[in-house]
């Protein structure tokens, strides 16, 4: 098992208003898919704007691992000489993943259908979260996994050597799982069949149709039913990968909470299976535009403006919306305690799974911020107190969970007393930069 390097103790106190242009970095959903689709090319992809997070770092290590060529060009500019679908060779040590649930899922996916063994382990987050979600339908391919109990990390997985094609629904909504099925399909014959009830990211069946796959998708009474034609020569790819959503979320929230801010964050991927956050915050009165809307490489791209919100209303988010903003309810948590009025999230049971069980770790940090909150298995319901309302004061545990850290850093610039949390360590997963950025903002925001 991995660890982090000792804790690195955070504090956020209120100053003075936020200003500025926030470059949040490249999408991390977006990052591991050009790393991992560029190596199963055959050729050379160049990758733009890459993550270099912890998360995907991880991943290229993998992908290095497997075979691939992976070079770092500097400035984020990065290229992949892929082995083509079917021509990963066997790992000689163990592929850590960290702290990443989609590097792992992704990967395993990707070498199910290899004759080829791999055992994988991660950090103590990682290596307590469910694996079986993604092993059970590999296992239809023919792939073997063996782990600890529960389906958790480490665990070996051995590939299918004459892989069958699988009609796989996908039972609870992840495009993690999604997507490991997706690759796999990618080197056995025929027609691999996906179908998800709740439509989720689709940035992999995207990026599949980018590289040259024949794969399409069709919207039925059962769902989404994505099929993927098998054993396709994925042809290398020039991939500017657009910023992250889920990184632009934590300015943009600070803003709304801050006195007098305005914040611009440039260049956002709004592709809708990822934008929920937005149009919410925008239900609550947010005051959050769109500006100089555009699009990017087939994605949907805009230039975020946020401002100082004092009059936002608590709401109920639509529970089919939780797909589109699984990784925001943290931060979203957090503007809510701002609002006037209860904001209610229902249908995240997923939440619980994550790199923390987040309903769990936001409820205990917001109570003893002095923050009402009710929660049940797959529902929470945050009590606002009002702009200017909410106490403060404590110090919270992040979780080796990278955005429980951020939220409770950006609530803390608009709480009574300063918050801190026991480890910002986790933000190097998805958001290096995150301190800088902030503070160039005029944030308070720092190591305690
Ligand atoms: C991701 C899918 C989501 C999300 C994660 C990134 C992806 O997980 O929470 O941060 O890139 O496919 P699930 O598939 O488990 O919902």
């Amino acid at each position: 098992m991995s660890g982090h390097g000792d804790p690195i103790p955070m504090i956020s106190e209120r100053g003075g208003p936020l200003s500025g242009e926030a470059h949040v970095p490249g999408d991390k959903s977006i990052s591991h898919r050009s790393l991992i689709l560029g190596a199963m090319a055959v050729g050379e992809t160049v990758i733009e704007g890459l993550l270099e997070g912890q998360d995907v770092l991880d991943t290229a290590k993998a992908m290095q691992a497997f075979g691939a060529e992976v070079t770092d060009h500097g400035g984020g500019r990065w290229s992949v000489h892929g082995v083509g679908v079917g021509g990963f060779s066997e790992p000689a040590g163990v592929i850590d993943c960290g702290n990443s649930g989609t590097g792992v899922r992704l990967i395993m996916g990707a070498m199910a259908t290899t004759a080829i063994t791999a055992t994988f382990t991660g950090d103590a987050s990682l290596c307590s979260r469910p694996m079986g979600r993604v092993t059970d339908p590999l296992a239809l391919f023919g792939t073997q996994a063996e782990g600890r109990e529960g389906g958790r990390l480490p665990m070996t997985v051995t590939g299918a050597r004459e892989p069958m094609p699988v009609r796989y629904t996908v039972p609870v909504p992840s495009a993690q799982v999604k997507s490991a099925v997706l690759l796999a399909g990618l080197n056995a014959p025929g027609r691999t069949v996906v179908i998800e009830r709740e439509a989720t990211r689709d940035h992999t069946e995207r990026m599949l149709q980018g590289f040259g796959a024949e794969l399409t998708v069709e919207q039925t009474d059962e769902g989404r039913v994505i099929t993927l034609t098998g054993q396709p020569e994925l042809k290398p790819q020039h991939i500017v990968v657009p910023r992250d959503p889920s990184s632009a979320a934590f300015p943009v929230c600070a803003a709304l909470i801050s006195e007098g801010s305005d914040v611009l964050v440039p260049n956002i991927g709004l592709n809708p299976t990822r934008a929920g956050l937005f149009e919410t915050l925008r239900e609550m009165d947010a005051d959050l535009t769109y500006e100089n809307p555009r699009e990017e490489g087939g994605e949907p791209v805009a230039d975020l403006r946020a401002r100082f919100s004092p009059n936002l209303k608590g709401i109920e988010v639509p529970p089919e919306r939780a797909a589109s903003m699984i990784d925001e309810y943290p931060v979203l948590s957090v503007v809510a305690a701002f609002a006037e009025g209860r904001t209610v999230m229902r249908g995240v049971k997923e939440l619980r799974v994550k790199e923390s069980d987040r309903i769990d770790a936001m409820a205990q940090g917001l109570r003893a911020a002095g923050v009402a909150v009710e929660e049940g298995e797959g529902w929470w319901i945050v009590e606002g107190r009002g702009f200017g309302r909410v106490p403060g004061g404590v110090t919270v545990e992040s979780r080796l969970d990278h955005r429980i850290a951020m939220s409770f850093l950006v609530m803390g610039l608009a709480t009574n007393a300063p918050m801190r949390v026991d480890d910002g360590g986790p933000i190097a997963t998805s958001f290096p930069v995150f301190e800088p950025l902030m503070t160039g903002l005029g944030a308070k925001l720092g190591r305690a």
